[in-house]
């Protein structure tokens, strides 16, 4: 198991002990788009605030992928 593989469920809300994996599935799954949004989801957020900017970057990082992934079909899909 790779180091980034360890850290990939690591605590990301240290007030209501939010893991990583908790706010992807209510971003990836449950389609969160702000931090309010996974607040109301995972409870993350609700408390000090201190982890606002993370799922704020785990939203972005997701929209991001997403972006990508789609970007890479259309390629394919011209190539055909
Ligand atoms: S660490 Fe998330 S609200 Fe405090």
């Amino acid at each position: 198991m790779t180091a980034t593989k360890v850290l990939a469920n690591s605590t990301i809300c240290r007030c209501f002990g939010v893991r990583e994996s908790q706010i992807r599935d209510a971003v990836a799954v449950y389609g969160c788009e702000t931090v309010k949004e996974v607040s109301a989801a995972t409870d993350a957020g609700r408390g000090c605030t201190v982890c606002h900017c993370k799922i704020r970057q785990m939203i972005a990082d997701y929209q991001r992928e997403r972006a990508d992934a789609a970007a890479t079909v259309a390629d394919a899909s011209e190539s055909l």
